[in-house]
């Protein structure tokens, strides 16, 4: 130790620091004989304490105490604190306080310095760490979000319990059995890294609302938004924390409400094309009816060549066909009122394909019915819903001419307390451009004469009429599904 020279003034000035500290403070010899006490110390012990063990006056005892700090300087030349067992020096229960450190002279440990402690003080400081700590674990546990913190080998330091969610791993697996980069996609960890260290990502050592993938334990990928930093201490790099949110339920919220959203363009455009085309329908219907009256007058009443009656059978025919067209249109737009029934689908199923699979369109198409027994009865007209199968059926047909397997099946689904009916073929398929307009009226692929575009607008308007619910699936080259869900006649859930 550095000798000093101080004036004696510096002395006095010294001494007077001593002895107004109000601690006790000891000076002991290296065999634990008081050499020299303060102030606070000669006024807490009444009698004259110089000259004296220090374990008589302090604990009362003829023996130099185990666990005394003073035993420890002497043992190791270094300071040494204890709070247990040394009440008794400052006579107060619960402060349990010594702090001894050697004064050297030469190499030698010439005297140690005694002072009690107020570890009230110390043990409140304590006290809040540990409380504060408790606070700051149940934080990060309780968290919504994933945390993982790892040191700068990539061990897992904490993980919680969302962390634990969505990667699949147990807290305890994810502490002893795998690392940062077992939660990231291919090389995500490095990436990662990378970014935290790169001024462009929320500045260095700071990483903000950033895409990424995670890994789960099992492999599947999970979509996350990570913000993550780098912890320092005293500048240098002890640990990566990253607060990882899993972006899965948005994603799904996201596309659901998307999907509705096409459905309601889809009602809303297929509502105003109907009353246009009922519109355009009623507006036919006279001139229509004119046409068919007059041709009939004029074959009847005037005797004319064969080749004219011909050309007005054509007119006639023609004329009809178009009636027909805008009775459609006027069906198509529930122009037309109906008689709402409980129906048994299976019925209207096997009756429809009775009447068609004589014809000569079905030579060569396989019909296969899988009709669920105890099927309940949907509420509906039952001419409309002959429509809708009849339709669905045909079209099926055309895509089968060369051959191939139509498939009827119904069933009921509790879950969603309807009668579910899927009709499939093997035929072309729909292609991805063409089959989000199937449903809308006068939309066909068909060529001139052959198909008007308007059977699935119709089966669209009668679905929904019914409360239904109707899509259509279809794989090019591999044939199409539609899926009906209809409403049930009488509530067998006792929901709505
Ligand atoms: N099972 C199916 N396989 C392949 N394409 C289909 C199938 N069902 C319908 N389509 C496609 O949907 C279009 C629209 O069908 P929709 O029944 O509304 O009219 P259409 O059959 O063309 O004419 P219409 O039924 O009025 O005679 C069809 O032109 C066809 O391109
Ligand atoms: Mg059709």
């Amino acid at each position: 130790m550095k000798k000093i020279n101080r004036t004696e003034e510096e002395q006095n000035y010294l001494l007077d620091a001593i002895d107004a500290f109000n601690r006790k403070l000891l000076i002991i010899s290296p065999d634990f004989k008081i050499v020299a006490a303060n102030n606070t110390a000669m006024e807490g012990y009444a009698e004259s304490i110089i000259g004296k063990p220090c374990h008589e006056i302090i604990l009362g005892s003829s023996e130099p105490c185990e666990t005394c700090p003073a035993n420890e300087v002497m043992k190791t030349g270094k300071a040494s604190l204890r709070y247990d067992q040394c009440s008794a020096f400052n006579g107060s229960a619960d402060i349990l306080c010594l702090y001894s450190y050697p004064v050297y002279r030469k190499d030698e440990i010439d005297a140690l310095v005694m002072l009690d402690f107020d570890l009230k003080a110390l043990k409140n400081v304590e006290e809040n760490r540990t409380r504060s700590n408790a606070f700051l674990r149940n934080l990060i546990n309780n968290a919504v979000d994933g945390v993982i913190a790892a040191d700068p080998t990539g061990k897992i330091l904490i993980f919680n319990e969302a962390a634990s969610e969505f990667t699949g791993y147990t807290v305890e697996e994810a502490l002893k059995d795998i690392t940062i980069r077992d939660v990231y996609p291919d090389d995500g960890a490095r990436e990662v890294m990378k970014m935290l260290l790169s001024e462009e990502y929320g500045g260095v050592g700071k990483l903000k609302s950033y895409y990424i993938d995670g890994k789960r334990k099992d492999g599947d990928i999970v979509p996350i938004r990570l913000n993550a930093s780098i912890v320092y201490e005293n500048d240098e790099k002890v640990a990566t924390i990253g607060f990882f949110h899993d972006r899965r339920e948005k994603i799904k919220m996201q596309k659901e409400l998307e999907q509705t959203h096409v459905q309601l363009l889809q009602s809303e455009k297929m509502a105003s094309l109907g009353k246009m085309a009922a519109g355009v329908a009623h507006q036919l219907n006279n001139p229509l009816s004119g046409i068919l009256l007059f041709t009939k007058l004029v074959m009847e009443d005037y005797d004319l060549p064969k080749e004219a009656l011909e050309d007005l059978q054509r007119v006639l025919d023609d004329a009809m066909r178009a009636k027909d067209i805008v009775k459609e249109l006027l069906e198509f737009a529930r122009q037309t009122s109906h008689e709402m029934k409980p129906q048994d689908v299976n019925a209207i199923i096997s009756r429809t394909i009775f009447l068609l699979e004589n014809q000569s369109i079905f030579q060569n198409i396989e019909i296969e019915k899988n009709l669920a027994a105890d099927l309940p009865l949907i509420k509906g007209d039952v001419q409309q819903l002959y429509h809708v199968v009849m339709n669905i059926i045909l079209n099926a047909a055309d895509v089968l001419e060369d051959g191939g397997k139509l498939t009827l099946t119904t069933y009921f689904s509790g879950e969603k307390n309807r009668v579910c009916v899927e009709i499939s073929d093997t035929g072309t398929g729909i292609p991805d451009d063409v089959l989000p307009h199937i449903f809308e009226p006068f939309y066909t692929t068909k060529e001139q004469g052959k198909g008007t575009g308007l059977g699935l607008s119709m089966v669209y308007g009668i679905v929904k009429n019914h409360g239904g619910h109707i899509r259509a699936e279809s794989e090019p080259g591999k044939g199409t599904t539609f899926f009906i869900e209809m409403p049930l006649a009488e509530n067998k859930n006792g929901g709505d």
